[in-house]
């Protein structure tokens, strides 16, 4: 039995984010993973695998629709699925691989298998039990499927099955138009399938900035994907290799089906606590079965913490490393803290979405007096030579005192473009802080600049 002053539980981005900060403080730190690798859902079996097929799908589609444009002749490009999953493979590879040599350099204990908690202070692996003076939980989410709808992870997928298919499908149907959905959907798309996304809502990627909601829905369509909105998926039936999909349109009430080769279903994800025992623990739980912490991460019971996708809040690899080093901070008697309200959330599709702070609805809402400084990556001479002038990017500021409220970007590289906005939302800017910014020409920042100047006097190309 070894003894620690923190036993982190999970090697996600939370988990092994945490785990490093912790040690980095000088805490003896040990953290609990049972797979075989390192890196938890992001780095396996999600952020990191999908990014690698949606960068490769990507390249297909520039050599089908822009090479010829640029006099690159490379007619019919052909996929070769299986070269394209080894390095999807060898991706991951790298980034776990990473994270042990990460994890020898800062001397944290990776302990191997399944962790429980029998008491605050201890966590049994197997049949060992360690003491610990801090127990983390980062044990992450998994999918979370539709009742009526038995995954099987070859026919109907969640993402990690999505991520993993035998063969590129003639039809895919997609249940559920949110992050995962439009992704992975986006990808197959790409690569020749027939995708269709059905949702319950009338619009794509809740929450989004609705603006930002119908361009995004347009371009989609463009790429090839077809949309069935407002539908209830209820069940899906297997046979001889074929899914069929039943859903209700619930506007008229009617009943459809529809037949697929694969099924992906992305309806959400819930937090992954079995197995820990916290209820005997008497660890206290949210209604939706996430572990309920104060604002320094404790949780009911005394020496036990929990960060990331296991509590509450967006279900994102970022926000879980931050509250991973913010709780590290906090057990070592610092200030850790994270600020909510600057989360940047992105979807990699192409173009690429990203949003930060309020939308406008929810300024309408809070009766908020706001402007909006909106620019077209049209009138971006960086984005018109790279075929990917599609999309604008959007400011909102306090109409009193200019403070940046909110952001909200499509467009190329907004996963990117949407952190100097961060940085300025961070540092309570102005927008006219980020108009009087001199941005270097010619880049995809320049629109960001122009949004800013959108709020004051006027965009300078449009
Ligand atoms: P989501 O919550 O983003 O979207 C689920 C969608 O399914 C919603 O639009 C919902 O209305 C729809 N839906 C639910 N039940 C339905 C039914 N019976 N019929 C039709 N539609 C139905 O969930 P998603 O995409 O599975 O993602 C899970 C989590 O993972 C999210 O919190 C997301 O933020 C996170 N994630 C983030 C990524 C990123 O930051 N790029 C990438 C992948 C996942």
């Amino acid at each position: 039995m070894a003894s620690y002053d923190v036993i982190v539980i999970g090697s996600g981005p939370g988990g092994y984010v945490s785990a490093i900060r912790c040690a980095q403080l000088g805490l003896k730190t040990a953290c609990v993973e049972g797979r075989d690798t390192l890196g938890g859902t992001c780095l396996n079996v999600g952020c990191i695998p999908s990014k690698a097929l949606l960068h490769a799908s990507h390249q297909l589609h520039e050599a089908q629709h822009n090479f010829a444009k640029m006099g690159l002749m490379a007619d019919n490009p052909v996929v070769d699925w299986t070269k394209m999953q080894n390095y999807k493979t060898e991706v991951i590879d790298g980034n776990t691989k990473g994270i042990e040599f990460l994890f020898k350099k800062n001397k944290i204990d990776w302990i191997k298998g399944w962790a429980s908690i029998p008491a605050a202070g201890e966590v049994k692996v197997g049949d060992e039990t360690h003491s610990a003076k801090h127990i983390i939980i980062a044990s992450g989410s998994e999918s979370s499927s539709l009742p009526g709808i038995e995954v099987d992870e070859k026919i109907v997928v969640t993402s990690t099955g999505a991520l993993a298919l035998d063969k590129i499908p003639a039809k895919m149907v997609v249940i559920g138009a949110g992050v995962i959905g439009l992704e992975l959907g986006s990808v197959y798309a790409r690569l020749g399938s027939d995708v269709e996304v059905i949702e319950f809502l009338d619009e794509i990627t809740p929450g989004m900035d609705a603006e930002v909601q119908k361009t995004f829905q347009r371009i989609l369509k463009k790429q090839g994907l077809k949309f069935t909105m407002g539908a209830a998926v209820q069940s899906v039936s297997v046979k001889k290799a074929k899914a069929t999909v039943s859903y209700l349109k619930r506007k008229k009430d009617t009943q459809h089906q529809v037949e697929a080769d694969v099924v992906l279903v992305a309806t959400g994800r819930r937090p992954f606590v079995d197995g820990l025992g916290l209820e005997a623990l008497g660890v206290t739980l949210t209604d939706r079965g996430q572990i309920q912490t104060d604002t320094h991460y404790a949780t009911s019971v005394p020496g036990i913490y929990a960060i990331g996708d296991a509590i509450t809040g967006p279900m994102l690899a970022h926000k879980a490393e931050d509250e991973g080093m913010a709780v590290a901070e906090i057990l070592a008697e610092q200030a850790g803290h994270v600020n909510y309200d600057v989360i940047p959330s992105v979807i990699y599709t192409h173009p690429e979405v990203a949003s930060v702070g309020q939308t406008e609805e929810q300024l309408k809402e809070a009766g908020r007096d706001y402007k909006v400084g909106k620019f077209s990556f049209m009138g971006n001479g960086r984005a018109k030579a790279n075929f990917a002038a599609d999309g604008f990017v959007k400011i909102l500021a306090d109409t009193a005192t200019d403070r940046i409220l909110g952001a909200h970007i499509i467009g190329p590289m907004a996963g990117d473009l949407i952190h100097e906005v961060c940085v300025a939302m961070e540092f309570g800017a102005a927008a006219e802080d980020l108009a009087r910014t001199c941005h270097a020409h010619p880049t995809y920042s320049e629109a960001v600049r122009e949004a800013a100047l959108a709020c004051g006097l006027g965009a300078i190309h449009s």
